[in-house]
C-alpha cells in the first residue's frame, strides 16, 4: 500500500487527491492519511494541502522494498524483490534462493553487508546506508554455459549506463567489468554460476557500487571512489538499483539475440578505459605488456604486443594499467 502510494504520487506532477488514492486502491481515507504519516515518519516530505491533495516533495533514501517497488518499471527483474537490512552476501542469498527455485529475476538487495564477497576470494563489505549490494538471479533457458561469462560484460554496460543517467558523471569500463570514474573503482561485480555439463541451473549477477562513502581505508585509498567523492553529491540508491535492472533487461535482450556481444561490441568500446593504452596482463603463465585494442565478440581483450596480438580471457588474468590501476 505505501508503495503504492509513493509510485503514485511519484508519478503525478503536483497534487494526487485522498479521493483519487482511495478509489485507486479501494481502500478508505483514514487509510490513505495513516500510510501518508507513515511515509512521513519514514522521512518522506509529503505536503498536503485542502481540496488539492498530497504531493512529494522529497524522498530519503531507503534501500527497501516501499522505494524499490514503487519506483520498479522492469519487465521481469525485480518481480520477486528480498531486501535486507544486514545480509552476510547478496550473492550467497541469491544463490541459496535460486536452488530453493527463486523465479528468473528475483533481486536480492542489501543496505549492509557483513561478508560481501569480492572477486578471486577478497571480501566486499559495506557499512549501513552508504553503498549498494544487489543481485539478480538469472536462469536462462536457452544460453548456452560457455556463453555466460560474456553476461558479466552485460553487466558492466548497465551499470556504466545507470551511473551515467543516473548523476550525469562518467563512468568507464576497466575490462572486464570494474567501472571507473577518473581513474578510480566506484562498482566491482561478481558473477557466480552454478551448471550441470550442458546446461545453467542459474547464474547470479552481484553488483557492489560505492554511492554516498566518504573515505575509504588507507590501503584502498588510491584505487578506490564513490559517487559522492566524485560530485559532491548524494544520489538516491533505489534509482540507481532500478536504473541498473533497466539497463541490464536492455542490454540482456540484445545479447541473448546472438549470445555474443556483436550488438554491444562498439558500446562497450567506447566506454572502454583500458582501450588505446599500454595495459600489463598479470597472467599466471607470464606477465606482459601491450596495448589495448578493444574487444572480441566473446569479451576477450584484445593486447597488442611487439609479439602480434594476443586474446585475454578474463578468467585467467588480471588487467593494471602500467603507471596504475586502471
Ligand atoms: C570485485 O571484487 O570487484 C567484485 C565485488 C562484488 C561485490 C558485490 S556486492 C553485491 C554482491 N554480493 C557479494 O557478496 N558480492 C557482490
Amino acid at each position: 500500500m505505501k508503495a503504492k502510494i509513493l509510485q503514485a504520487l511519484r508519478e503525478t506532477d503536483g497534487y494526487v487527491s485522498g479521493q483519487q488514492l482511495c478509489e485507486q486502491f479501494q481502500v478508505s481515507r483514514t487509510a490513505v492519511w495513516k500510510a501518508i504519516n507513515q511515509l512521513r515518519e519514514m522521512g518522506y516530505d509529503i505536503d498536503s494541502v485542502s481540496n488539492k491533495g498530497y504531493c512529494i516533495r522529497s524522498a530519503p533514501d531507503l534501500l527497501n522494498k516501499n522505494e524499490l517497488m514503487s519506483l520498479r518499471k522492469t519487465a521481469w527483474i525485480g518481480q520477486r524483490l528480498e531486501c535486507f537490512d544486514v545480509i552476510g552476501s547478496t550473492n550467497t542469498t541469491a544463490m541459496q534462493m535460486a536452488e530453493e527455485g527463486a523465479p528468473n529475476g528475483t533481486l536480492v538487495v542489501a543496505d549492509r553487508q557483513d561478508s560481501g564477497k569480492g572477486r578471486r576470494g577478497r571480501g566486499w563489505v559495506m557499512p549501513a546506508g552508504i553503498a549498494i549490494a544487489m543481485s539478480i538471479v538469472i536462469k536462462p533457458e536457452e544460453l548456452q554455459p560457455g556463453n555466460a561469462p560474456m553476461l558479466t560484460l552485460v553487466s558492466a554496460l548497465a551499470v556504466v549506463r545507470a551511473i551515467e543517467e543516473q548523476t550525469g558523471l562518467q563512468p568507464g569500463i576497466k575490462w572486464p567489468n570494474d567501472i571507473v570514474i577518473n581513474g578510480k573503482k566506484v562498482c566491482g561485480m561478481l558473477t557466480e554460476m552454478s551448471t550441470q555439463i550442458d546446461y545453467i541451473n542459474h547464474i547470479v549477477v552481484g553488483i557492489g557500487i560505492n554511492v554516498h562513502n566518504e573515505q575509504f581505508p588507507e590501503e584502498l585509498s588510491d584505487r578506490a571512489t564513490s559517487l559522492y567523492l566524485e560530485s559532491g553529491k548524494h544520489y538516491s540508491r533505489a534509482a540507481l538499483v532500478e536504473a541498473v535492472c533497466e539497463y541490464f533487461e536492455h542490454y540482456y535482450e540484445i545479447f541473448m539475440r546472438t549470445q555474443d556481444l556483436s550488438g554491444l561490441k562498439t558500446e562497450y568500446d567506447s566506454f572502454l578505459v583500458n582501450k588505446d593504452r599500454q595495459v600489463r596482463i598479470l597472467d599466471p603463465l607470464g606477465e606482459y605488456e601491450g596495448t589495448a585494442l578493444g574487444i572480441t565478440l566473446r569479451g576477450e581483450l584484445l593486447v597488442e604486443t611487439p609479439e602480434g596480438v594476443r586474446t585475454v580471457d578474463s578468467g585467467e588474468v588480471s588487467v593494471r594499467g602500467i603507471y596504475g590501476y586502471v
